[in-house]
């Protein structure tokens, strides 16, 4: 482990994902222990389902009072629930249907019927507002009054983007706001995500980082090169940013 920048680098993503298991085990036991609660923000894409399937192991499963977790999505596309690529459905099948976390706990950022009512311009911002008013009405405020998450789960795209934070779009810029809308033009579709403050101001951050694609950028991420702005790049040095890497993901970092 590099403790410079909390870099967690393992031979495989099955290894990162363990690694980082681990790490998401000791965030909730350490709040559930100080709090009685440990309120956690899932992030989506595919790499994720590799830490899931940790925490499903009996070994992992059983450290933790899963009744005592509050879920989030760090950021959603703006599809149904059950819709295949939706982030919920995701970390719905391949964790939260296997552990007793009580449903009132959970909350997804897509409310299918409001996403279904109009059109995407007009519904997308809705959602965006009602989360924000979710994570005021549930989550634990700082000395400051600003909501503070235990952990926030996080990715990192092969363009630097990480949540919904892509690289040239409006929602970099939104620093009041603690959820947001964006129209992100590579895609064509529309994101709800968590803005830059709220990444910030979490108690931890864990970012899951694997595979070949993700090296280029990793590098320059870590190099803190300005000639490109990757919106992750921010959580490079922070330090309560905890990365955990494969070897492939890793591999252009020198001397990481
Ligand atoms: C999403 C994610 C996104 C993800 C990265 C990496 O909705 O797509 O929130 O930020 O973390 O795209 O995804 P992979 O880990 O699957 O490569």
């Amino acid at each position: 482990m590099n403790s410079k920048h909390n870099i967690h680098i393992e031979s495989s993503v099955e290894a990162a994902a363990g690694a980082a298991a681990d790490f998401w085990l000791q965030c909730a036991i350490a709040a559930i222990r100080a709090r009685g609660a440990f309120h956690v923000a899932f992030s989506g894409g595919s790499t994720p389902k590799h830490l899931h399937r940790y925490l499903l192991m009996d070994e992992q499963r059983q450290q933790i009072d899963w009744s005592c977790v509050y879920v989030y999505f760090g950021d959603e596309r703006m599809v149904a629930r059950a819709h295949p690529d939706s982030n919920y459905r995701m970390v719905r099948e391949t964790l939260l249907d296997h552990v007793d976390i009580p449903e009132a706990h959970i909350h997804p950022i897509v409310d299918d019927d409001l996403l279904m009512s109009s059109e995407p311009a007009q519904s997308v911002p809705v959602l965006a507002r009602n989360y924000a008013q979710t994570l005021e009405e549930f989550l634990p405020h700082d000395s400051d009054g600003r909501i503070c998450f235990d952990l926030i789960m996080l990715g990192m795209g092969a363009d630097g983007h990480t949540a919904s934070l892509f690289p040239e779009t409006s929602i970099l810029d939104e620093d009041k706001r603690t959820v947001a809308e964006v129209y992100v033009e590579k895609l064509q579709a529309w994101r709800v995500s968590l803005t830059f403050p709220v990444l910030e101001q979490a108690h931890q951050r864990l970012l899951l980082v694997c595979g070949e694609d993700k090296a280029d950028v990793l590098a320059k991420v870590f190099t803190h090169a300005d000639e490109e702005n990757y919106p992750v790049k921010r959580f490079a040095a922070m330090p309560d940013s905890h990365w955990f890497l494969d070897r492939a993901a890793a591999s252009k970092l020198g001397e990481y």
